[in-house]
């Protein structure tokens, strides 16, 4: 018989992959949309797959409604993707993000003890709970300083996945996993915002970007990739907490230049702090400012993922290197304007 599997989560960038793995490998898929059941979630229409999966009404905020949909689906598999996981509107709105991102998390996992039946679950936990890094690279082993109401909420959700697993011995993986990308990504992460803004930036249809540090380095992996790691992890004999990483670290200078690069505009940089600017070596136009309103309060500067837990018990390992994300990033962005 097929296996099931529940994503909470599913309209978001890794919902959308992890729904495409999972029905690749035969999964009966049962999708939790917060919003109209008719609605037809656009990252899995644009992977054309939302015909294939059953949709469930799941609001995180709602104990009762979280239990009854398990209850009713039964799966052998639960993957917990649904977050407010915006870093910056975590600082505007932090109870609504403690809420749906820490208590959330902690409503699946109660609601599956409740009704003791053998499904595993996995918590999508993240890099940003290393925040402020006590030690580089990271690993499982690394001690945590969230620097964010969004970081605070997923260590929250960390620390109860562990809590549980131990004292009801209830199969419960968290992936520690670095930032990833892809064209499904939301706009207001700053990766699409730039290869978005690089492409209409080309057509003609912009003047410049808008970003706040450029500074800040992140272990930037492609998003496919890491959807493998959640099921692999979920796959073992022992629930287990992984990190999921590439062990490279660029920084946001740096990706802008690449994007630049991949439509043919080679960047120089002038001026410092908020002054900066990246020129069109070329035309000599400012095609990059600096906004202080994107700067956050606490800031996350540099980050960098050490895999080799996941490679060695998982088989798992990065695939795609940094310049090719930027490009199908701006591929994507490029065709989508055409
Ligand atoms: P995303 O695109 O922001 O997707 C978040 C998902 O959560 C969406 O489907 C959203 O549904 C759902 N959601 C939000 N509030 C909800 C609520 N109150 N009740 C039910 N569902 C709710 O995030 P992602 O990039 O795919 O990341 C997936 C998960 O991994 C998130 O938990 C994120 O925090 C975590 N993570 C991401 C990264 C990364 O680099 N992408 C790295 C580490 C960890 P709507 O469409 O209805 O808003
Ligand atoms: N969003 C954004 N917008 N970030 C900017 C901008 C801008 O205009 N300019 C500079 N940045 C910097 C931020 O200050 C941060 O240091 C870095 O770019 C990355 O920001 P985001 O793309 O918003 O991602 P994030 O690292 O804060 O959070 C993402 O990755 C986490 C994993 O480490 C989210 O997906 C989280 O949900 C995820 O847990």
């Amino acid at each position: 018989m097929a296996k099931k599997a529940l994503i909470i989560g599913i309209t978001g960038q890794d919902g959308a992959y992890l729904s495409r793995l999972l029905l690749e490998k035969g999964y009966e898929v049962y999708g939790a949309l917060r919003k109209r059941l008719d609605s037809s979630p656009h990252n899995l229409a644009t992977l054309g797959i939302a015909d294939s999966i059953k949709f469930v009404p799941v609001e995180l905020l709602e104990f009762t409604n979280i239990l009854y949909v398990i209850k009713k689906s039964m799966p052998d598999e639960i993957y917990n993707l649904g977050a407010q996981s915006s870093v910056a509107l975590s600082f505007e709105q932090p109870l609504f993000t403690a809420d749906v991102t820490g208590m959330g998390s902690l409503r699946v996992i109660e609601a599956i003890r409740v009704l003791d039946k053998p499904v595993k679950f996995y918590q999508a936990s993240t890099s940003e709970m290393f925040g402020k890094v006590r030690e580089t690279p990271q690993t499982e082993l690394t001690p945590f300083y969230p620097r964010s109401p969004y970081a605070a909420s997923k260590l929250f959700g960390y620390w109860m996945a562990v809590n549980f697993r131990e004292a009801y011995k209830m199969f419960i993986c968290s992936g520690l996993l670095f930032n990833h990308e892809s064209p499904l990504r939301e706009l207001d992460f700053v990766t699409r915002k730039i290869t978005y803004s690089v492409a209409r930036i080309k057509h003609g249809l912009q003047d410049h970007i808008d970003l706040g540090n450029l500074e800040a380095r992140r272990d930037w992996g492609y998003a496919p990739e890491y959807a493998e790691a959640m099921w692999l992890m979920m796959q073992q004999s022992e629930p287990d907490d992984y990190v999921v990483a590439t062990g490279e670290t660029h920084s946001i200078k740096e990706f802008v230049e690449t994007a630049f690069s991949i439509v043919g505009i080679e960047i120089g940089w002038e001026g410092r702090g908020i002054q900066e600017k990246g020129i069109d070596k070329a035309s000599g136009k400012v095609v990059v400012k600096v906004n202080p309103d994107f700067f956050r309060p606490t800031e996350v500067d540099v980050v960098r993922g050490d895999y080799s837990k996941a490679r060695e018990k998982l088989g798992w390992s990065p695939r795609t290197s940094f310049r090719d994300i930027v490009r199908i990033m701006v591929e994507h962005d490029m065709k989508l304007l055409d």
